[in-house]
């Protein structure tokens, strides 16, 4: 994914598009192009880096018509706002943003509503007041989380201990994807304990560490593992494995987002199950683009549509999968 995403950036920049981290340089709007800036998160994931290559793949093919300003914030929210600063300076047609955190966008946000600029929210939601944002696109969170409780709950029979990894600490997504999984483990699976639950920051190095503690702490008695994303779990697996017992038999394991990675883990029967969550976004999001410019009013919310992968038919879905 790192050698594809190089190759659409090399693209990109030889088509004349700006990139930046946190800011984007000036350009000349009036070319009667659909002129859209994207405040991305970063790269903390390989469902991350398909998303940001399915923006850049998708203005690459559409140049005559889309000119796209990508910013890469390194998972900050500070480089959010500045890059958002930059958008409305260079006067975009459409800002995109992927908000890292739920809070504290109202103070740019209203900037932006000032310089009457509509905000596309992709991906992920900000605690914010509707009218400082046109429509947002994006999971149903919550529901992947209780999808993902209800696969835990098949694979225990109903009863065993779990521990959970939590994603980035004050991400909508995180915080839906924890609510969606803890409630209905705790309604339809009393026999299920969740001993621990921490954040990995959506991260596999992170994923890996906590792994590693919560390991030490309660040793064989963890019979699953619920990630925020596959990649925490894919950290999860390699510390599994360190501790001499089996990922995917003696620690069973439910993820969210669908990579690659978790798809050949399921094929070596390391891992049992992922909750889709599709980051294939462009094309939606630049419809929605274009929608907004030529002054359509959009649904509050645009849903993607997403499944449930199982281990037993990992094998057969792997070539399948673009992400
Ligand atoms: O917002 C979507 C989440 O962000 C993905 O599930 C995760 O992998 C990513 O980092």
């Amino acid at each position: 994914m790192k050698k594809i995403l190089g190759i659409l950036l090399c693209l990109a920049l030889a088509a004349g598009f700006a990139f930046a981290n946190g800011s984007a340089e000036k350009t000349e709007t009036g070319s009667g192009k659909l002129v859209v800036g994207f405040a991305q998160i970063g790269q903390e994931s390989g469902w991350r880096d398909a998303e940001t290559a399915s923006l850049q793949w998708y203005a690459s093919r559409n140049i005559d018509t889309i000119e796209l300003h990508f910013a890469d914030a390194q998972q900050k929210q500070e480089n959010q706002i500045k890059a958002i600063r930059s958008f409305i300076d260079m006067g975009v047609d459409v800002i995109g943003l992927a908000p890292v955190v739920e809070t504290g966008w109202d103070a740019v946000l209203m900037e932006v509503k000032e310089a009457g600029i509509p905000v596309i929210f992709l991906d992920r939601e900000a605690d914010v007041d509707d009218s400082l944002y046109a429509t947002f696109i994006g999971s149903d969170f919550i529901l992947e989380g209780q999808n993902a409780a209800v696969e835990m709950g098949r694979l225990l029979n109903g009863k065993g201990k779990i521990v959970e990894l939590e994603g980035t600490v004050g991400a909508s997504v995180a915080n839906d994807r924890k609510a969606g999984f803890d409630d209905t483990i705790a309604k339809q699976f009393p026999g299920i304990e969740i001993l621990g639950s921490q954040t990995g920051d959506f991260n596999r190095a992170k994923g890996k560490e906590v792994m590693e503690s919560f390991l030490k702490t309660y040793g064989s008695e963890i019979k699953g593992v619920y990630g925020h994303n596959d990649d925490m779990v894919l950290g999860a697996i390699e510390a599994i494995k360190e501790a001499g017992l089996k990922p995917g038999k003696d620690i069973v394991t439910v993820s969210i987002d669908g990579v690659k990675g978790v798809f050949e883990a399921m094929a070596a029967g390391e891992a049992n199950v992922t909750v889709e969550c599709n980051p294939l976004l462009a094309p939606q999001f630049f419809q929605a683009a274009a929608d907004l410019k030529a002054g359509k009013t959009l649904p509050r919310w645009i849903k993607s549509d997403e499944g449930i992968y199982r281990a037993d038919t990992a094998a057969k879905d792997l070539p399948t999968r673009q992400y």
